[in-house]
């Protein structure tokens, strides 16, 4: 590890240290605890972010004693932590903390259970009752977890000190109504400022730079509107297909599995106005005024607006690809999209007019997170039509992932004695800059969430504001006997997305 000091880590959180907590995992058998949770947590730990007194509890149905879970996790943290190679003494203390219990997570005699094994670590780890629940399970559980927890009293809303917190997994809901539901019966056990949305986008460090470059500069705030930018783009392109998710993925669809949430979250954060602070609510209250103002498609222009495709059979950087219908899991005859793309108007002062394009997609080129500010052309062209501008507006690139950074285009002379313009880039590199990789996402949220900082999760009028507006593509589609354009794997989706931007005049950035 190195010693740079890296300014974002400084960011929404402080730098204080987390109280004395146990963080329990529901859902602790499955590949998110592996993969993602536990070598989180165990980064934190090797850099020392967490508290002394800490502990972990594994919660899911599949019987498991102790030992064999911290076995499990060491080879995940092995596989997967950031901090690795992993360091034994650190290792064996982040072990002692971490037990494992088993329950079925509708069985409140299971919470009871909890409950009592709770108090003993509480003792054994000097912890003083602080807990963080986080649901890793299926969606379907989500209401009757907390309900459960409630009714065992390990979580209900007068619990703050020492505190409940219960982290809640994606999808929040699959629609308006079901996340409508899910959020009431949350908040009957809840308060609101005990329940974290989690969108692992929000803790994309390069998703908090953005929020960075636009408020701690005073160079772009001031082209950040639509006198100056044309349209703006936001790509979240993977090369991956659905990887064996196949009866999740026919359920969701890439416009529930990645754009209500994550490129939604990407679209609030650019076009939000300033917040007064950087506490929860004054930035999610700017972000929900964005979701809030997404003009609605407007009737009989669907096509317009929006684009769905599937991927069909090709080759992804020399892989071969089977087409999305052949994916086991998949119905052969099935309709879901895997590539999605939209023209957004915001109906606000800062935007009226400004065509935001959002594409999300599987089986594509490459993976890429963007977002792209393409602005408008100089008034005049003092340099004539030779130049080369025209083609080549200024764009302000902001690569989430991979090779994290910002990139900006602009026309230069090509030296000589002639007068030809060429577009050159200026580019911030994050590795470069501060010799470091970004931290993994769920780092920061988890850390976020023993800090008691909601800043970087959703709230529910945000979750439901973006389903309002998501849901009357998923109606339309419903209702309509088009059949969904296919794309070739390993292409940038189907012609008709290329269309979307014609329209207007634009073409989608190679990026
Ligand atoms: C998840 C989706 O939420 O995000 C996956 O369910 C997708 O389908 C993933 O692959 C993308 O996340 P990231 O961090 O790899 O961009």
């Amino acid at each position: 590890m190195t010693d740079v000091v890296n300014p974002l880590r400084q960011g929404l959180a402080g730098d204080r240290l987390p109280e004395p907590t146990t963080v329990v995992i529901f859902g602790a058998s499955g590949d998110l605890t592996r993969r993602k949770l536990l070598p989180a947590l165990y980064t934190l730990a090797a850099e020392r972010l967490l508290p002394a007194n800490f502990a972990i509890v594994g919660f899911a149905r599949k019987p498991m004693t102790d030992e064999a879970f911290r076995e499990d996790m060491r080879q995940g943290c092995e596989r997967f932590a950031r901090a690795r190679p992993l360091d034994p003494a650190v290792w064996d203390a982040f072990a002692r903390g971490m037990y494992y219990q088993a329950g079925d997570y509708e069985d409140l005699a299971a919470y009871q259970a909890l409950g009592e094994r709770l108090k003993a670590i509480d003792l054994e780890r000097g912890v003083q009752g602080n807990r963080l629940f986080y649901l890793s399970t299926p969606p379907s559980t989500f209401s009757v977890a907390v309900s459960r927890l409630g009714a065992a009293g390990l979580a209900n809303a007068s619990r703050l000190t020492p505190y409940s917190r219960v982290i809640i997994e994606k999808p929040f809901g699959t629609d308006l109504a079901t996340a409508e539901t899910l959020n009431r019966n949350v908040l009957q056990v809840l308060d609101e400022r005990q329940v974290y949305r989690i969108d692992h986008y929000l803790g994309k460090e390069t998703v908090q730079n953005l929020m960075v470059l636009r408020f701690a500069n005073g160079l772009f705030e001031p082209l950040w509107n639509n006198r100056y930018v044309d349209h703006v783009e936001i790509t979240g392109a993977e090369a991956i297909g659905i990887e064996g998710r196949g009866g999740y993925f026919e359920q969701a669809g890439i416009l529930r599995d990645m754009v209500q949430n994550h490129l939604f979250q990407v679209l609030a954060i650019t076009a939000m106005e300033p917040p007064v602070t950087t506490h929860a609510d004054d930035l999610r209250g700017e972000k929900v005024k964005v979701l809030k103002a997404l003009r609605p498609i407007p009737e009989g222009r669907f096509g317009e607006y929006v684009v769905r495709g599937q991927y069909v059979e090709g080759s992804v950087a020399g892989r071969r690809q089977v087409g999305y219908r052949q994916e086991p899991g998949v119905n052969p005859t099935s309709n879901t999209e895997t590539y999605v793309g939209l023209k957004i108007f915001i109906d606000n002062w800062r935007w009226g007019g400004v065509p935001f394009y959002l594409r999300s997609g599987k089986a594509l080129p490459k993976k890429v997170t963007e977002v792209a500010l393409v602005f408008r052309e100089a008034p005049l062209r003092l340099f004539g039509d030779s130049a080369r501008t025209a083609q080549s507006p200024n764009v302000l690139a902001i690569r989430i992932q991979p090779d994290e950074g910002v990139s900006l285009r602009f026309g230069a002379k090509v030296p000589g004695n002639t007068l030809d313009i060429q577009p050159v880039n200026m580019e911030f590199r994050y590795g470069t800059s501060f010799g470091t990789e970004p931290p993994e996402a769920y780092e920061r949220l988890l850390l976020d969430c023993m800090l008691g900082d909601q800043a970087l999760f959703t709230r529910g009028d945000e979750v439901e504001a973006s389903w309002r507006w998501v849901g009357k593509i998923h109606q339309q589609w419903d209702s309509s006997a088009e059949p969904v354009e296919t794309y070739q794997a390993g292409t940038w989706g189907p012609a008709g997305a290329d269309l979307l931007l014609q329209r207007g005049g634009h073409a989608w950035r190679r990026p």
